[in-house]
């Protein structure tokens, strides 16, 4: 979706190289410091050996004598897992006793001298040690040699224990920085889950408590931003309720003098010009009350309005005075099945949103329909209901006509397609839940809206 790389690769990638550094200089030291004092010591122990065999060795008035018995030889030879080789040299090169390979190459040595090399014997390959001893006046060489089995199993073992810890430690700190940066992002993808559920009217700043401090500046930018968002759409909601507001006075006052006009006598010709004028005036004062409302119903607006406990059931009484003479015009019969149902929410717009169902109503359900309005409690959540028996709206429309300026393909009349779009801003600007389904008589619609859970409800 972003160009942009991630962090957690962003993280191993600058972890692994550091990592390739780090891998082979921790590889050497372990060489230093644990593997060749290791292997040092098997040379000490073939040491031991020259030395023990250069006890044979002695110069007497004879000439020089090497008196080995061979069972200290044997078990001189078998004594390690290696097999053992050994020369005895004479100060001329000549050999005294042992193994001729072993005495080649021919090299002088000082007395004390020590040295220890890698050569081939009998085509095997061997280490060897060799000491230069005094024997009379001059110098011989005791030399021995070993296969080298047990060295180079210690050795692969030591290289493998490396190898495998440092690959165990390098798997160890990328799983580590995965899981870290996993960790470390988990704030921010909750910030991002909570921003994407959030209403469009939901302007309200971004709680910075759990993210991390990196992460603070964006957030702080961010809630600047909705400040500003705020602010310039509270300016815009105050504009169009001051307008719809200022619109009010001369509406009603062209409505009054067109209802005056039809009063007075009049040519004859100008009774449909007048009674025309009298509808469109009527139509744009309503047009200018829901813009009103639909301003007040904006969420930067209701912070404006006071909150306070409202019961439906009066709310629902109120309307009685107004919509019964309107309903008996329209020919429809107007009941009201009313319990308490106290919320808290704004009484204005409740009743804006009751007038808007009732005037569908009696507007679509048509003549000799039956409208029932109910408010109660269900369940713990207080409810308004408006109910008719009229032609009803056709379940795909549904969702659409919730939307501003839309209206059904029949609708007649002069609407603007606000009404349901206002009552839909008010369920939602009181975190209510709106239901259009058929009413129970099969047909009609009935219009459920049911509020959030309130611990001061009355008993259903
Ligand atoms: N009780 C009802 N029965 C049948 N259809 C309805 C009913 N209420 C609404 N409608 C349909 O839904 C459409 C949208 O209704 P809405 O109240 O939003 O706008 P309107 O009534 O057309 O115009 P306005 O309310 O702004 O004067 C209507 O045009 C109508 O087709
Ligand atoms: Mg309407």
């Amino acid at each position: 979706m972003t160009a942009t790389p991630s962090l957690r690769r962003t993280l191993l990638l600058w972890l692994l190289w550091p990592l390739l550094l780090i891998a082979p200089a921790a590889a050497a030291l372990q060489y230093a410091l644990i593997l060749k004092p290791s292997l040092q010591i098997f040379d000490r122990v073939l040491g031991d050996n020259v030395l023990a065999i250069a006890n044979f060795l002695h110069a007497g008035p004879a000439g020089l004598q090497f008196e080995m018995s061979a069972q200290t030889e044997r078990s001189l030879r078998t004594a390690q897992t290696d097999a053992l080789f050994y020369a005895v040299i004479g100060p001329g090169g000549e050999l005294l006793a042992g193994d001729p390979p072993v005495a080649e190459p021919a090299t002088a040595m000082a007395v004390d001298e020590w040295r220890f090399y890698d050569a081939e014997v009998f085509d095997q390959a061997v280490r060897v040690a060799a000491h230069g001893v005094r024997c009379g006046e001059a110098v011989c060489q005791v030399r021995v040699a070993e296969t080298r089995t047990a060295r180079d199993a210690l050795r692969n073992e030591m290289i493998a224990a490396i190898a495998a810890s440092l690959l165990l430690f390098a798997v160890a700190t990328a799983v580590t920085v995965l899981v870290a940066t996993a960790r470390g992002l988990r704030p921010l993808q909750r910030l991002s889950r909570q921003l994407g559920a959030r209403s469009l009217g939901d302007l309200r700043p971004l709680v910075a408590a759990d993210v991390p401090g990196e992460a603070v500046p964006v957030v702080d930018a961010m809630n600047r931003l909705l400040e500003r968002v705020q602010a310039g759409s509270a300016a815009q909601q105050a504009f169009l309720a001051d307008a719809a507001h200022q619109l009010r006075t001369p509406l009603a006052t062209l409505k009054t003098e067109a209802e005056l006009a039809l009063l007075q006598p009049h040519p004859p010709e100008l009774q449909a010009t007048l009674q025309r004028l009298d509808q469109a005036a009527a139509r744009a004062a309503r047009l200018s009350s829901q813009l009103l409302t639909l301003a007040r119903s904006d969420a930067s607006a209701r912070a404006a309005l006071p909150l306070a406990a409202v019961d439906l059931k009066a709310v629902a009484t109120e309307a009685v005075q107004e919509w019964v003479p309107r309903a008996v015009d329209a020919g429809i019969d107007l009941g009201f099945e009313l319990q308490p149902a106290v919320l808290t929410g704004q009484a204005f717009l409740l009743r804006e949103m009751l007038a808007n169902l009732l005037h569908n109503a009696l507007t679509y359900a048509g003549r000799g329909a039956q409208v029932t309005i109910r408010t109660g409690v269900a369940e713990g959540a207080p409810f308004l209901e408006v109910e008719d028996d009229g032609p009803g709206i056709a379940a795909a429309d549904r969702g659409r006509l919730l939307q501003r300026f839309q209206r059904g393909d029949q609708a007649s009349g002069s609407g603007s397609g606000l009404g349901l779009a206002i009552v839909s801003d008010i369920v939602q600007a009181h975190g209510a839940h709106i239901e259009l389904g058929e009413a129970s008589a099969g047909r009609g619609l009935r219009v459920w809206v049911r509020f959030a859970t309130s611990p001061d409800a009355g008993p259903p």
